[in-house]
This record gives C-alpha cells, structure tokens and sequence, in this order.
C-alpha cells in the first residue's frame, strides 16, 4: 500500500491519467488538481468523475489561486506535474506554491521524456526542453526535494507512427512503406503510457530516487528502428518498401525547410536527437537508476507485444 498522499497536477491529460490511475492501483491516498476551465470539457468531466469512483479526491483549483494551492498543497506529500509541454511555465506557480506550504516531501516536474540535461537541443523544438531545463533549476535553486522521471518515448505516440514526418502524427503503422532515419541502427527506448504510471508510482515511496534522475529502460523495449521494422514486417507478413532519410537531408528537407509548419520541423529536431544522434540510450553510471531494475516485479509491456495490437 502507498505510503504517501500525491497530489496529481493537470491530471486529465494524455500521461497524467495514467499517473492517476496507478497511484491509486498502487493504493495512495490520491488526489486531483483540474483547472476550473477544464469544466467545459465533457471528456475531461467524465475522466474526472472516474477517478472520482475509484477513490481520488478531486480539487477543481486554478494555479493562478496561489493560497488555495497553498491549502491544497498542505494535504499532501508528494506533487506530480503532468501538465502539456505547452503551458510548463505554469509550474512556476505551483513551485512558488510548494516552497510557501513547505510540506513537500517530493517534486516530479513535467518531464517523462529524455533527460533535458543530457545534450543541447535543436532549434526550433528544443523550446520545451530548455523550459524543462529551467524549471529543473529553479527547483533545485529553491531545496524542493524531487525526482526527475526520463521515460523515454511513449509508445502510442512514436511506436506504431513509425517517426514518419510525412504523414506526421498518423498513430498507427504503415501499411506498404515507410521511411528509416540515417541507417536504422541507432537504439531507441520505448515505454508504454500504462507502464510509466506504473514505475512513477512505484517511486513515490522509494527513497532510492529522492532528488535524482530516474530512466525507465525495460531491455525488451529498447530497438532500433531496423529491429522495429523486421518487428512490424513480421507481424503483417510482408515486406514494407523502405527508402533512408540522412541527418543531412533531415535538417535541409525539414527542420531548416521554412516551408514546413512550426509542428514538423520542431518535430524532426526531435528526431534527429533521439533517432539520429541517439540521446536515448547511452551507457549507464553505477549511481544511474533504471525502473526494471529497481522494480522487478512489474511485468512490462513489450514494444512487440503493443505493435501486435495493431494487426
Ligand atoms: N516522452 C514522450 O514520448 C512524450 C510524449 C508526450 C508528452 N510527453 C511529456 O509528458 C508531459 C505531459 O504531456 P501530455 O501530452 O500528457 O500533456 P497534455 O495531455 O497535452 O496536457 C496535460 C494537461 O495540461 C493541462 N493544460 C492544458 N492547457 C493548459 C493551460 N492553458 N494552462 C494550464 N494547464 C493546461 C491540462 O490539465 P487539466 O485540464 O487537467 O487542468 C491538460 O490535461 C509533458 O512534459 C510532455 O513533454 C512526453
């Protein structure tokens, strides 16, 4: 049974209800924070009443209402940010929020994604990782106690989207063709949304991963795009007709192409850091954390095994 209460910041989104969901499976005391605003979304109103029946506490409170926060925040021991890589300044609230109630035993920013420290970025989608970055320091800078959690790429993003620029953001495989990033060798980490609520939630209690960077790297789900390739050919039973998309084409066809909208160029400089330059997977220091190594027990979903959904 979880120890501590959690506090779940922005929890209707895509990862956060699936934070939700596992911390109250793993049995904390649960609680919910919705934008008064999200009212007007039916969606979200129904997610909400859901996590309502299984047991979380629901608070419809506004970050801009710094002393509600405050209240709220005095409740719990544990904060987890899920908020869209569009609005992370507004964690600047809740930290201001959090160093005033002074509670707080742990911090998770809105991270679950690649370790913002690790590289540079490119421009012109390295904004969100900067404000990561940022947000990081100033947590540091004010003695919040936090764990940072790096989860790799999202399976029902970028698994069966094949990183496809063209169509991009299609959900699932190709069906005849598909394009391979420089020469399909380079290892990515993949991490199905159930999973990383999962292993989040397992941390929660974890002294091990107070005010460090946790990796969600289970050794089945990390492939290349090669091996996800054969993967999904083997699954379909043919063979997908494949051309080789360069790093230097990467950057002269999309990210430096003007032509393209703001989405996709940032997108290709995703992709050139995970698909190209390889920022997922680098060797592990023995003081790095990795979730299937500190929680066993949890039988993960494999990439195969969520590409096998698909056919
Ligand atoms: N590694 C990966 O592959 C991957 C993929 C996607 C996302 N991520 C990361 O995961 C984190 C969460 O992303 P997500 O896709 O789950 O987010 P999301 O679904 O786009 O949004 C999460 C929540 O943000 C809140 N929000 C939306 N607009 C807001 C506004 N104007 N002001 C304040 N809050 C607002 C909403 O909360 P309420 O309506 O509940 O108040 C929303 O449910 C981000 O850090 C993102 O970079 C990683």
């Amino acid at each position: 049974m979880g120890e501590n209460r959690v506090l779940v910041v922005s929890a209707t989104g895509y990862i956060g209800r699936h934070i939700v969901n596992a911390c109250l499976e793993q049995g904390h005391p649960t609680f919910v924070q919705v934008r008064p605003e999200a009212a007007r979304d039916v969606e979200k109103v129904q997610l909400v009443l859901s996590f309502r029946r299984a047991g979380a506490k629901i608070f419809w409170v506004s970050l801009d209402d710094h002393d509600e926060l405050v209240k709220l925040l005095k409740q719990v021991d544990v904060v987890i940010c899920t908020v869209s890589h569009f609005h992370l300044d507004e964690q600047y609230k809740l930290i201001n929020a959090i160093k005033e109630a002074g509670n707080i035993k742990k911090f998770y920013p809105s991270e679950f994604g690649t370790d913002v420290d690790r590289n540079p970025h490119i421009p012109p989608g390295d904004k969100l990782f900067t404000d990561k970055v940022a947000i990081r320091r100033t947590v540091e800078a004010l003695g919040i106690p936090y764990t940072y959690i790096s989860a790799n790429c999202f399976m029902g993003f970028f698994l069966p989207s094949f990183a496809q620029l063209e169509p991009l953001c299609k959900f699932v495989p190709p069906g005849d063709s598909v394009v391979i990033h420089g020469d399909g060798n380079v290892k990515i980490v993949w991490m199905a949304e159930k999973d990383i609520g999962t292993y989040t939630a397992k941390s929660i209690d974890d002294p091990r991963t107070l005010n460090r960077t946790v990796y969600f790297r289970p050794p089945k789900n990390v492939l290349t795009m090669n091996e996800q390739v054969a993967i999904w050919e083997s699954k379909i039973g043919k063979a997908l007709k494949k051309s080789y998309l360069s790093e230097k084409e990467l950057f002269a066809k999309y990210i430096q192409d003007e032509k393209h909208p703001w989405l996709t160029r940032a997108a290709a400089a995703h992709m050139y850091e995970i698909f190209h330059r390889g920022d997922l997977y680098f060797d592990f220091g023995p003081d790095d954390l990795e979730a299937s190594v500190l929680y066993p027990e949890v039988e993960y979903t494999t990439a195969e095994s969520y590409l096998e959904l698909f056919v």
